[in-house]
């Protein structure tokens, strides 16, 4: 039977009707409401009532952004957006009459690149999500890895420079604050500042009205502009030493990295796969795990939501 995953994003929530071999048969974008939390419920009501005239589901995913309980009921705090200890599941049930859960945005991601893209073929990833925030997943001996609390796996928090730049999570120095979408802004922005190499970036920021957008650098990156290669660098440098670090506690055979800023491809993948290998324990003797870019890019997180569903509600009949 169908299932429906809800992808809600930093700047848009997806949603979409995906089958049980993970394609998309319906989908729908909006962008995020701004500012309380009842709008955002609202807005995800709509979305699943629209989606559901499509036919039976079986059950409805949403993954959301943030620290979520072992219930998958609760989400504990969301760093990025206004929730704070919320029974979103109750409320969503309340007004939907559809079997809900809910999940962390990353570790639907990764799930549905377990499960249908780039780690298909491997019993043990590491999926690391690169937008507005940095998101992990885990799969560990082909079963996702949820914790003892329910919030294991968020990679974006992990420390990397101590006494660091302060984090939406309340900690300082975490590998969101220098790998995410928004630090790659920020970088270009200095690198910008720096002059020389940073021409091309200075002048569209002028452009933008003084801003650098996500666009005005992934222009850049995709036209390999000096500038923004070297901001992306810096990203991918600080990336791989978080790597090397994870592998020495999981020992993952795959990394997956997606998200929007995943789309610069190997420009990316490059310079992390460079300072992982600087980094890694016993380099030279440790098998080195394979990095890929992810292969459902903006799907990912709903396809991955519906499919968690589908297994959470199985339905008699159903392939699980
Ligand atoms: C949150 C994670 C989320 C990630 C990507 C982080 O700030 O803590 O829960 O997966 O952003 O959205
Ligand atoms: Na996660
Ligand atoms: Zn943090």
């Amino acid at each position: 039977m169908h299932a429906i995953g809800i992808d809600v994003g930093g700047t848009k929530i997806a949603g979409a009707v995906v089958d049980e071999l993970g394609t998309i048969v319906d989908e729908r974008r909006v962008a995020t409401p701004v500012g309380d939390t009842e709008l955002l419920e609202t807005t995800i009501v709509q979305m699943v009532q629209d989606l559901a005239g499509d036919g039976p589901i079986a059950a409805v995913g949403v993954a959301i952004p943030g620290f979520i309980d072992a219930a998958q009921s609760t989400v504990y705090y969301t760093p990025n957006l206004p929730w704070r200890h919320e029974p979103i599941r109750e409320k969503l049930e309340a007004r939907l009459a559809l079997p809900i859960v809910i999940e962390n945005d990353a570790n639907a991601a990764g799930w549905a690149e377990f499960r249908f893209g780039a780690a298909r073929l491997v019993s043990d990833m590491v999926m690391l999500t690169i937008g507005t925030g940095v998101g992990g997943a885990i799969v560990h001996d082909d079963t996702l890895f949820r914790g003892g609390f329910g919030a294991a796996a968020e990679l974006g928090h992990l420390r990397v420079v101590p006494g660091g730049l302060p984090c939406g999570c309340g900690a300082r120095g975490c590998i969101e604050q220098y790998g995410s979408g928004r630090a790659l802004l920020r970088m270009a922005g200095e690198v910008a500042d720096a002059g020389g190499v940073g021409l091309a970036l200075a002048e569209a920021r002028t452009r933008s009205g003084g801003i650098l957008s996500g666009h005005d650098v992934a222009d850049l990156i995709s036209q390999d502009d000096p500038g923004a290669l070297v901001a992306l660098r810096r990203l991918g440098r600080h990336l791989g030493e978080a790597c090397a670090s994870l592998a020495a506690v999981l020992d993952p055979q795959m990394f997956v990295i997606g998200g929007g800023v995943a789309q610069a491809g190997e420009s990316l993948l490059g310079p992390i796969r460079a300072s992982f290998l600087e980094a890694l324990p016993a380099r030279g003797y440790h098998p080195e795990p394979e990095f890929r870019i992810a292969e459902l890019v903006n799907d990912a997180g709903v396809v991955g939501a519906a499919d968690l569903a589908r297994h959470h509600f199985p339905t008699p009949g159903d392939p699980n």
